[in-house]
C-alpha cells in the first residue's frame, strides 16, 4: 500500500482546469490501486500562512531548545509535514498565476522544507551542504496555463517559472523523480486549447499505468 498526497492550488473551484486534471488522475489511479491512502491538501481554498520571523526562529532551534511560542509557531508546519512525509507520491494541480505558482502553493512549499525534517545542513559537504533527509518520492505536476508554449524548447520556455521552480524545491521535499502534465493556450480557447486538453487527459492514464508498474501492479 502506498500514500498519495493530492495537493491543489487553483483558487476556482468551479471551472479548474487543473483540479480537473487531479481529479482524473485520482479516478486512474484508485481504478488500479484502490486500497492505497490518498491524503488531500487544498491550499487554493485554504492557503497556508506565510513564514513568519517567529517561524524562521523557531525552526532553526534544536527541538530540544524550543519554547512553547516556538512550538507554536511551526504547529502548521508539523500538520503538512505529516502529511508530506508518509508520500510516496506527491500529485499537485495547479495554475500558472504570473509565470509562477499561486502564492497558496509557495506558502505551503515554505511551511514544509524545514531544516531538520526535510533537510540537513551541513558546511562540512562542500559546495552542496544542503541535502534532503528523504529519497525516493514521485512527483506529478498537473499545471493549467492561460498561453502555451512553456515546455523545454517552447516559445515561451524562458517564462516558465511555474513547474520548473516547484520541481527545483522539490529536491528537499524528498523527490527523486518528477511528471508534468500541462494543460494550454486555457485563454486563447479554439482548436489548440481543446486538442492540449485531450492530450493532457491522454497522458494521464499512461502516466497511472507507468507509475503503477513501477511501484508493483
Ligand atoms: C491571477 C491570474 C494570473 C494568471 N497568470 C498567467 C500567466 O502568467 N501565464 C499564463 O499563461 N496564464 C496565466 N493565467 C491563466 C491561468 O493560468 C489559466 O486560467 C488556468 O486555466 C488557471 O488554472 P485553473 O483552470 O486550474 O483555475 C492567470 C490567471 C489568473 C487568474
Amino acid at each position: 500500500m502506498k500514500t498519495i498526497l493530492q495537493i491543489d492550488a487553483s483558487a476556482r473551484v468551479t471551472r479548474s482546469l487543473s483540479r480537473g486534471l487531479t481529479t482524473a488522475f485520482v479516478e486512474h489511479w484508485q481504478k488500479t490501486r484502490p486500497h492505497d491512502t490518498w491524503l488531500k491538501r487544498d491550499v487554493g481554498l485554504n492557503p497556508p500562512s506565510a513564514i513568519s520571523e517567529d517561524w524562521i526562529a523557531a525552526a532553526f532551534k534544536p527541538d530540544d531548545q524550543r519554547t512553547p511560542e516556538h512550538v507554536a509557531a511551526l504547529q502548521e508546519s508539523d500538520e503538512l509535514l505529516a502529511e508530506l512525509e508518509p508520500a510516496d507520491v506527491i500529485v499537485i494541480g495547479t495554475p500558472m498565476y504570473n509565470y509562477s505558482m499561486p502564492s497558496a502553493l509557495k506558502a505551503w512549499i515554505d511551511q514544509v522544507i524545514r531544516i531538520g525534517r526535510t533537510f540537513s545542513f551541513d558546511l562540512t559537504r562542500g559546495e552542496q551542504p544542503v541535502e534532503p533527509i528523504q529519497t525516493g518520492k514521485i512527483l506529478v505536476i498537473l499545471t493549467a496555463s492561460g498561453e502555451g508554449g512553456f515546455e523545454v524548447g517552447g516559445v515561451h520556455a524562458a517564462q516558465n517559472h511555474l513547474d520548473t521552480a516547484i520541481v527545483t524545491a522539490s529536491r528537499l521535499l524528498g523527490v527523486s523523480e518528477h511528471h508534468v502534465i500541462r494543460v494550454e493556450y486555457q485563454e486563447f480557447g479554439g482548436d489548440r486549447h481543446q486538442q492540449s486538453i485531450k492530450a493532457a487527459h491522454a497522458a494521464i492514464p499512461k502516466l497511472v499505468q507507468q507509475l503503477n508498474h513501477k511501484l508493483g501492479i
